[in-house]
């Protein structure tokens, strides 16, 4: 472990100019510097550099940071890695400090298990380049289907001989343990486990060669068309999206990732220019894989081989994409084309172009899918209908799974209500699985506890892990002040209310994000000078909107903190809401501060949006403002929508005089979002 004095002195002389300068070509403006993004795709330069601040801000896609922030963001690696990074290149030299004897021991099993990997993948890579045998069957293989050198290293492609000694020989002599190699599956009984194959490197993302595949070439053996190395400590075959690591960058710039099948899926692609893609391997996608993707975009789009059959199979595993609220999209090649024999029949442009065209969303797919086989037969119909409802329920962000069913209510020509309880009764079900699913596990574990008194401590987490905890982005940083133990009497877990299904249409679930804030930082200090609290900052600026409020609670709720903060002259403390008389009161406010949607994901997504951690007294500052610039201007938009209805109807009625007056309002509605639109785009996020 690297000491905190090396911590900071790294951090203390890394510049921004130039650690980003590594990566991007800046030019000077003023005392600034600009370039094009490296995080999203751009033609025109919007990503800055403030050296007076040691800061990077880019005010197209809104990410922003420190040195450190920027090469853990861009290169993915740990915080360790990001400061050692700079220490290479300043040449400072860094005091470790020292591990204990088992996290030292762990780290140097996986260092080397991945030294011996690194000599299996340069033994594959010569005998598939340096030996007659390699060169005549697997060579020759992978030049036929188009594949150039370069792209063969990129992807470690290899060969393994039909003789089943060569590895276990090579790297015993080059003094790799025969253990190590069994713990990896290069070795079996005393016999090398690949052979007689074209190889494939898997690789993690920081390029390190993890794990193999290999294929058979001969089409007379009975053998299966693929083997791949088992799990071990380095390989985690559920945590693993092939060709990851090649394709980062272009995923995090395009913000967006293609999933395909096969290997030679993505290296086709890969060499043919669309870079942003991975495999899958066959198998149905993990939780684990999700998450994976989610480091890098929300955005999935599927390539589905063009077979009816296969596509049906497919759309199960799609599940997880959802559930971990990612935008996945579906195109289906055309009958018989895989993404690779696609791309080798027309060329990278009018692969492209047909991706554009036919990229379709995941659900309407879905649903046109299903609907289309039901045909006329009633039963099918309502299955079809049944199932696209649980499909929906998956969407966790309750704007994205309204804006669905207001869309599929058409589509489906079933009334929005009913389709919306359809929607409610699947969640309903799900928290009612997963509620039994836990008191199980919590039963399970009382059961184990009485048996063993002292269970094992949890192993010690590792540098990365705590990390990883820290850096979480979001509005509501847990480093912050601990939320207050208030005497909140309302159980906790109490089941979904019935305000729940009422929520996901509407400004709801905003409305509730206003009162978390409220109960968790209302009595904070919003401006010292002035001594103004959160709590009348934010009434104050929602006082003209409370008209439009969807839940009548929440309004009550902010006249009560109004009232409060009139008769006392100071805010409500949390403990205020969690002993209110009212017992809906208390109710709202656990439910507010406990729920698992803090915000909603949309608004990041919508508006770009990114806390930054850096300085936690902050937080609940930044939190505060930027929540009331999204919630005034969602309210606004939506005032200019009905206004602008009311227009055409006052224009078909001929009614002059109103008219003039709702025109009137309309430009003063349109200034309105114009400014907050701006402040929006221009906020500085990061301190
Ligand atoms: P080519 O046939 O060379 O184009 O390879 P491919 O990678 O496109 O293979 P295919 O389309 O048949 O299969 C897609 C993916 O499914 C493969 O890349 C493998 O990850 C996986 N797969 C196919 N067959 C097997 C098998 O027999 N065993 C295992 N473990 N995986 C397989
Ligand atoms: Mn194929």
């Amino acid at each position: 472990m690297i000491t905190d004095e090396s911590v900071r002195e790294v951090i203390d002389s890394a510049r921004i100019e130039d650690v980003v300068g590594d990566f991007v070509n800046l030019r000077r403006r003023g005392n600034n510097y600009s370039g094009l993004c490296p995080f999203h795709n751009e033609k025109t330069p919007s990503f800055n550099v403030n050296p007076a601040r040691n800061i990077y801000k880019c005010f197209g896609c809104g990410v922003g940071g420190d040195p450190v922030k920027f090469l853990m963001e861009l290169e993915q690696l740990s915080f360790p890695d990001a400061i050692r990074w700079i220490a290479a290149k300043y040449n400072l030299q860094l005091e470790e400090r020292e591990v204990s004897p088992e996290v030292r021991e762990e780290l140097q099993e996986r260092d080397s298990l991945i030294i011996t990997n690194d000599f299996a993948r340069s033994y594959f890579g010569d005998q598939l380049h340096r030996t007659e045998e390699g060169k005549s069957i697997g060579l020759s293989y992978f030049k036929q289907r188009g594949f150039l050198r370069e792209t063969m290293d990129t992807f470690g492609l290899g060969y393994a001989p039909a003789a089943r000694d060569g590895l276990l020989r090579a790297a015993t002599a080059a003094g790799h343990k025969e253990e190590q190699l069994e713990k990896l599956g290069l070795i079996r009984n005393g016999r090398d486990f690949f052979y007689d194959r074209v190889m494939f490197t898997i690789h993690n993302l920081a390029g390190k060669p993890i794990a193999f595949a290999g294929r058979v070439l001969r089409k007379d053996v009975k053998a299966p068309k693929y083997v791949n190395s088992p799990e071990s400590e380095i390989y985690h075959k559920s945590d693993v999206l092939y060709g990851m690591h090649q394709a980062r960058q272009a995923v995090r710039k395009l913000d967006n990732v293609y999933m395909v099948e096969g290997y030679t899926d993505v290296i086709s692609l890969h060499q043919n220019g669309v870079k942003n893609v991975v495999a899958t391997s066959g198998t149905s996608l993990t939780t684990g894989q999700a998450k994976l993707v989610k480091r890098f975009t929300e955005n999935v789009t599927l390539l589905y081989d063009g077979d009816k059959a296969g596509i049906k199979a497919a759309l199960r595993g799609v599940d997880v994409l959802l559930t971990a609220d990612l935008n996945v999209r579906v195109v289906v090649l055309p009958e018989g084309q895989d993404p690779d024999s696609y791309m080798q029949a027309v060329g990278s442009t009018k692969f492209e172009e047909y991706l554009e065209e036919q990229r379709k969303d995941f659900l309407f797919f879905k649903a046109d899918l299903l609907l289309e086989e039901a045909g006329e037969d009633v039963s099918r119909r309502t299955a079809a209908i049944r199932d696209i409802g649980a499909t929906l329920a998956l969407v966790e962000d309750p704007l994205k799974r309204a804006a669905y069913l207001q869309q599929f209510s058409g589509r489906l020509g079933i009334q929005e209500q009913l389709l919306v309880n359809l929607v409610n009764k699947a969640i309903a079900d799900r928290r009612a699985q997963s509620r039994k699913d836990q008191e199980r596990e919590a039963r399970r574990r009382q059961r184990s506890d009485r048996q063993a008194p002292h269970p094992p401590t949890s192993p010690t987490p590792s540098e990365e892990d705590d990390w990883d905890n820290l850096r979480e982005p979001g509005w509501v940083n847990e480093t912050d002040e601990p939320a207050e133990p208030v005497a909140m009497t309302a159980p906790v877990d109490e089941p979904a209310t019935a305000s729940d299904a009422e929520m996901d249409l509407g400004h709801g679930y905003q409305e509730k994000f206003l009162l978390y804030l409220l109960v968790q930082h209302g009595h904070k200090s919003y401006d010292d000078a002035t001594s103004t609290s959160v709590a009348t900052y934010l009434t104050a600026n929602v006082a003209d909107l409370l008209g439009d409020f969807d839940r009548p609670r929440y309004r009550e709720i902010v006249h009560l903190v109004m009232a409060h903060l009139r008769e006392h002259g100071r805010p409500p403390d949390a403990s205020w809401y969690g002993s209110h008389p009212d017992a809906d009161v208390r109710k709202l406010a656990v439910e507010a501060v406990t729920s698992p949607y803090t915000y909603s994901p949309n608004w990041q997504l919508k508006y770009g949006l990114r806390l930054s951690q850096k300085a936690p007294e902050e937080n609940h500052r930044l939190a505060a403002e930027i929540f009331l610039r999204i919630f005034r201007m969602e309210k606004i938009e939506r005032k200019c929508k009905e206004n602008a209805a009311e227009i055409s109807r006052l224009e078909v009625a001929g009614d002059l005089a109103k008219l003039r007056t709702h025109l009137r309002v309309q430009m003063k509605l349109d200034e309105m979002r114009m400014a907050l639109a701006k402040e929006l785009g221009t906020v500085v996020l990061s301190r």
